[in-house]
C-alpha cells in the first residue's frame, strides 16, 4: 500500500512561507481524525480548518427543506453563455429552454466555497458544448457551499440527493434516458454527484469525480463509490491533503502520482487540486490522455506502473474502465505533447 509517509516527509521538508495565503505551521498532510488541517476553496484560497467546529444544522435543514433551493442552470450550443435556470417541478420551465432530452446531458457540481459561475463550471461547459450537442446542466449549491466546511460537508449528501431527484424528474417527465447522462463533479461535489447516483439506485451510466474531497470522508459510509453508476471513474490529484487518497471507483487515476502535480509548488493546494478538473477539461478536448495500469496505489505513487494503456477522463459516457492508472502529464495546458499523442494515437484503437 502506499506510505503516506513518504508525503508527510517531503512537505515537512518545504518551508511554508512560500503560501501567501496561510502559514502552514507543522502541517503535513491529512490524517483521518486530525483535528486541524488545510482545505482549498473554489474560490482560490486555502483555509484552516477546525474539524471541530459545530455543524450550522439549522442552515442545512433550511436549505434542504425545498428542492428549488438548489439552481439547475442549463447550457446548450444555442445558448452557450447565457444560462436558462429549470425549475423541479415546473414542467414549463424545461419545456421553455432548449434542453433536449433526447442528447446526451453532462450534470456537473462544484465543490466548497464555489457556485454556478465557478471556473470549473465554466471550463467544463465550454469544453463539453465544443466537443458534442449535449446538454450541460449546472448545480449551483452556493447556498450552503459558503458555509464552513465542517457544515458544507456534512450536507452534501443530502443535497447530492436532491440533485439526484431532480435528474429523476428530468428522466420521468421528458424521458431523458439514464444510460446517456454523465455527473461530473469536483472535490465536496465529487461526493455529491455520488449522493445523486445513489439517489438513482446506480442507473446513472456515468460518473467522474473531480479529485473528491478527502477530509472528514474517510469513514463516512456516504462518500463517492462505484456502486453510484454504471462507471465511475476517479481523477486523484491531491491525495492525502485534500484529496480522497483511496481508490474510490471501477477506474482510479492518479496522474503524476495523484497527489503533486507538475508545475505545481508542494504546498499549492490550489494548484494540485484544481488540476483534476483542468486535466478533465483537456482530455474533452484532447482524448489522448494515455496513462498505464497500476497494480497498486504504491506502484502508482513511485511512477512504477507498466500495465496496459487507458485514456483518463473524456467524454465517453458509455465509458468502462477497470483499476489502477497512472500518465505523468506536463505542467501546461493542455498538459500532454498533443503532437507526440496524435503519433501514437492510432495505436489507442488497441485499447
Ligand atoms: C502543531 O504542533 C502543535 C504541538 O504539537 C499542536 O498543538 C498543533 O495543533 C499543531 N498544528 C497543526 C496545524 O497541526
Ligand atoms: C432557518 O429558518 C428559520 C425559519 O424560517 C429561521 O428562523 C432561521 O433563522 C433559519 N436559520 C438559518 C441558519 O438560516
Ligand atoms: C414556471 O416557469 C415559468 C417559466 O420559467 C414561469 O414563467 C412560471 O412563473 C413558473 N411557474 C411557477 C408556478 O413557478
Amino acid at each position: 500500500m502506499f506510505s503516506s509517509a513518504i508525503v508527510f516527509a517531503i512537505l515537512a521538508a518545504v518551508s511554508a512561507r512560500n503560501n501567501k495565503d496561510v502559514s502552514f505551521e507543522n502541517w503535513s498532510g491529512y490524517r483521518p481524525g486530525d483535528r486541524i488541517f488545510y482545505f482549498p476553496g473554489d474560490n482560490g484560497k486555502i483555509y484552516k480548518i477546525d474539524s471541530w467546529e459545530p455543524i450550522d444544522r439549522d442552515a442545512i435543514r433550511n436549505y434542504t427543506c425545498c428542492p428549488v433551493n438548489n439552481g439547475y442552470w442549463l447550457y446548450t450550443r444555442s445558448n452557450a453563455k447565457e444560462k436558462q435556470i429549470l425549475i423541479m417541478g415546473n414542467k414549463t420551465s424545461v419545456k421553455k429552454s432548449n434542453f433536449d432530452p433526447n442528447k446526451p446531458t453532462v450534470f456537473t457540481s462544484h465543490g466548497w466555497l464555489g457556485d454556478g459561475n465557478t471556473e470549473m463550471n465554466k471550463l467544463l461547459t465550454k469544453v463539453f458544448l465544443k466537443d458534442a450537442d449535449v446538454n450541460v446542466i449546472v448545480l449551483d449549491w452556493s447556498g450552503l457551499a459558503k458555509m464552513g466546511y465542517v457544515t458544507a460537508k456534512e450536507s452534501v449528501p443530502k443535497v447530492g440527493r436532491m440533485y439526484g431527484q431532480f435528474i429523476y424528474w428530468l428522466h420521468q417527465n421528458f424521458h431523458m434516458s439514464l444510460q446517456n447522462i454523465h455527473l461530473v463533479g469536483h472535490s465536496l461535489g465529487g461526493h455529491l454527484v455520488g449522493s445523486a447516483g445513489r439517489e438513482l439506485k446506480g442507473a446513472a451510466q456515468r460518473i467522474t469525480a473531480l479529485d473528491p474531497a478527502g477530509p472528514l470522508w474517510c469513514c463516512d459510509k456516504r462518500r463517492l463509490s462505484r456502486r453510484d453508476a454504471h462507471y465511475v471513474e476517479v481523477i486523484h490529484t491531491n491525495a492525502y491533503m485534500a484529496g480522497y487518497p483511496k481508490p474510490c471507483g471501477h477506474s482510479d487515476h492518479y496522474p503524476n502520482g495523484g497527489s503533486f502535480m507538475t508545475g505545481c509548488h508542494v504546498l499549492d493546494l490550489i494548484c494540485h487540486h484544481s488540476r483534476s478538473w483542468k486535466y478533465m477539461a483537456a482530455s474533452v478536448e484532447h482524448n489522448k490522455f494515455l496513462a498505464n495500469k497500476c497494480a497498486n496505489v504504491w506502484e502508482a505513487f513511485h511512477n512504477r506502473c507498466s500495465g496496459y494503456g487507458g485514456l483518463m477522463g473524456n467524454s465517453f459516457i458509455a465509458k468502462t474502465q477497470f483499476g489502477l492508472y497512472r500518465i505523468n502529464t506536463l505542467a501546461d495546458y493542455p498538459y500532454i505533447d498533443i503532437k507526440f499523442a496524435n503519433f501514437y494515437s492510432p495505436l489507442l484503437k488497441l485499447y
